[in-house]
């Protein structure tokens, strides 16, 4: 058991188990609502924390009670020796889970079963290939759709991330609610939320309130399931359907009260929130053979009780401030 003073604790109580590592702000491809439109200054490598220095990290988070790790990028599959660095994480014994485009997922499914990697989100905004190309501006549609298929078929957990935007994938929900009813696997429906230059407004997003209507409009009525703790997503499903529905209700309905999140950067800073604006250098100090443990308890320290402050609403002064969404990794 890890002692109380040894966790990661932030100033309203909230022990952080569940860290989220950024392996690289690289993509292959260019969502419009995470990839600002002329683009992003890409980190120096030499800036980017290499794959010893990641896992030496995980593991010293490891130790201060975190006993959940999902990568995320940028594409983390797009990671150089990717393959090397899950297996190496795997054996913290940690539950390992992650987040990507799927693209090149079929690489690594073998490898996923075998060190028991089952948790995979996959970001899929459109069931139509046209709509496809017009929102990451590549075409990888088939490719994505192919793996998501495999990767049901070896048993994995698999959720798709739909970030919903009026007049862009609105009149899709029914598609998608659709889908759960022979496919074993959860869609995920989130708000559209604001980062650096991606031109939010609120009114081309789709609240969690306009989803439930949608969706009980067309299958009747939804059941509520229930919520594991420290979910950040509220889950349904449809009667019948084998599958089962999400919602991420970060704008109406932030649900931050039992937060246990930090994230650490690809350029190893550590953030305490999605929309924090302050980090935390780990990196740094890392290289210079520091003493971890105290500077990422402190860290914490810092942390707001919801959505770094803006506990009311969302402040462009506040967000503009902020990473674009690639540099951070959800
Ligand atoms: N709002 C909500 N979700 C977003 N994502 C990326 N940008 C945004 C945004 N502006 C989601 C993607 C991806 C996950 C890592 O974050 O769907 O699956
Ligand atoms: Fe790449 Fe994901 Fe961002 Fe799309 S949302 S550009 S797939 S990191």
């Amino acid at each position: 058991m890890i002692e109380e003073k040894n966790r990661i604790i932030d100033n309203f109580g909230r022990p952080h188990t569940y860290l989220r590592i950024s392996l690289t702000d690289r993509c292959n491809l260019r969502c419009f609502y995470c990839m600002p439109e002329d683009g992003i200054e890409l980190m120096e490598k030499s800036n980017i924390m290499t794959l010893e220095e990641i896992i030496a990290l995980a593991r010293t988070f490891r130790d201060l009670g975190v006993d959940t790790i999902r990568l995320t990028g940028g594409e983390p599959l797009v990671r150089k020796n990717f393959g090397y660095l899950v297996e190496e994480l795997a054996k913290l014994g940690v539950t390992l889970k992650i987040t990507t485009n799927g693209i090149t997922l079929d690489k690594y499914l073998d490898l996923f079963k075998k060190i028991g990697l089952r948790k995979i989100n996959i970001s899929l905004d459109t069931l139509d290939k046209a709509k496809s190309v017009f929102i990451t501006k590549r075409d990888y549609f088939d490719r994505i759709m192919k793996n998501i298929e495999t990767a049901l078929e070896m048993g994995m957990e698999v959720k798709l991330n739909i970030v919903l935007i009026k007049g862009v994938n609105d009149n899709e929900i029914n598609d998608f609610i659709a889908l759960t009813k022979y496919k074993n696997l959860t869609v995920k429906f989130i708000e559209f939320m604001p980062f650096k230059g991606n031109k939010w407004d609120w009114s081309k997003g789709v609240s969690e309130q306009e989803i439930l209507d949608t969706v009980s409009k067309r299958f009747g009525k939804v059941e509520a399931l229930k919520n594991p703790k420290h979910s950040t997503s509220t889950n349904f499903t449809v009667k019948g359907h084998i599958g089962n529905f999400a919602v991420v209700s970060t704008i109406t309905n932030p649900f931050c009260a039992d937060c246990n999140r930090i994230r650490v950067t690809a350029d190893g800073k550590m953030m305490n929130c999605l929309f924090a604006n302050s980090e935390t250098d780990l990196l740094t100090p890392f290289r210079n053979g520091e003493q971890m443990d105290n500077i990422i308890i402190n860290g914490i320290k810092t942390k707001k009780f919801s959505r770094d402050g803006m506990d009311v609403k969302m402040d462009a002064d506040h967000y503009e401030k902020n990473r674009s969404m690639i540099s951070i990794g959800g």
